[in-house]
C-alpha cells in the first residue's frame, strides 16, 4: 500500500512538569504548543491527570483557545474526565490507563475486559463530535475490543519496543516491533485508524515510521528533553525529519 503522510503529535506534558517543578507560569505548556505547531508539529498531545501532576486546568483551557492544529486530549475513562472532555469537545480523545503511582502511562488500557462500560463512555464524547483513541497494547484480542465498541482510532502503546531499544535488548526489541507491525496492520484492516506512541526517540522512530498502516506518532518525552539542547522547533524538525526518511 502507499503510505499516507504521517502525522506528528507533539506531546507537551513535560513543559508542564518543568513549569509545576518551582510553580508559577513558566515555562508555559500553551507558548510550547504553539511553538510546536510552527515547528511543523501536525497537532498536540495533552494529557491531563486524575492528580494534575503536569498539565492543568487552565492549560486545556489555554491550549483550546490558541491551537491552531488538533488537540489530542489525552485522559482516564473517568466520569470527571468525561465531563472535562463534553465542555471543550477537543478534535479527539485518548483515553488510557492511569494508575496513582506511576511515573508515566505504563500500559496499554485493557478494552477487552471492560468493552460495555467502555462502549457507554465513549458514546457521548463521539457525538459531541471528538474522535475517540484507544490506548493499548498490540494485541489482537484488544484490537478486536476497540472494533466491538467502535472505536475509530488506536494508538498501540510503544513503551516496551522503545525500553528494548534503549536497554539495547536487540531480540527484545524485533519481537515488540513485529507485534507492532502485525497489530497495525491488522487494525488497519479492521477499518480503524492507527497511531503509535510511548518513548520514541530518533533512534526507535523509524522502524515505526516506516509502517505504511500507521497514520499518526505521538513523541513527548524524548523532544522536550532534547529541546534543553537544541531548542523546540529543531528539536521537532529532527523528529520530523526522521520519520519523513523512514517513510521514504
Ligand atoms: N501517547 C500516549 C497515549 C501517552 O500516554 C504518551 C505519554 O504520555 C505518549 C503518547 C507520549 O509518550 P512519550 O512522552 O514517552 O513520548
Amino acid at each position: 500500500m502507499t503510505a499516507p503522510k504521517l502525522r506528528l503529535g507533539v506531546n507537551i506534558d513535560h513543559v508542564a512538569t518543568v513549569r509545576n517543578a518551582r510553580g508559577g507560569d513558566n515555562p508555559d505548556p500553551v507558548r510550547a504548543a504553539l511553538m510546536a505547531e510552527a515547528a511543523g508539529a501536525d497537532g498536540i498531545t495533552a494529557h491531563l491527570r486524575e492528580d494534575r501532576r503536569h498539565i492543568v486546568d487552565a492549560d486545556i483551557d489555554g491550549l483550546m483557545a490558541a491551537l491552531t492544529t488538533p488537540l489530542n486530549f489525552e485522559m482516564a475513562a473517568t466520569a470527571e474526565m468525561q465531563a472535562i472532555a463534553l465542555r471543550h469537545k477537543p478534535h479527539a480523545v485518548c483515553l488510557v490507563p492511569e494508575k496513582r503511582e506511576e511515573r508515566t502511562t505504563e500500559g496499554g488500557l485493557d478494552v477487552a475486559a471492560n468493552d460495555n462500560a467502555l462502549a457507554a463512555y465513549i458514546a457521548p464524547l463521539a457525538a459531541a463530535g471528538s474522535r475517540v483513541s484507544m490506548f493499548i497494547a498490540a494485541d489482537r484480542a484488544q484490537v478486536d475490543a476497540c472494533v466491538r465498541i467502535g472505536a475509530p482510532v488506536i494508538e498501540l502503546h510503544a513503551g516496551a519496543y522503545a525500553d528494548a531499544w534503549a536497554e539495547e535488548r536487540w531480540d527484545d526489541r524485533d519481537v515488540e516491533l513485529a507485534k507492532i507491525t502485525d497489530m497495525a496492520a491488522y487494525a488497519h484492516d479492521q477499518g480503524l485508524e492507527v497511531h503509535v506512541g510511548h518513548g520514541l526517540t530518533y533512534d526507535s522512530v523509524g522502524p515505526i515510521a516506516a509502517l505504511p498502516t500507521v497514520a499518526e506518532l505521538n513523541i513527548g518525552h524524548f523532544i522536550i528533553g532534547e529541546a534543553i539542547f537544541r531548542g523546540l522547533g529543531p528539536a521537532i524538525e529532527e523528529m520530523r525529519r526522521c520519520m519523513d526518511e523512514a517513510r521514504g
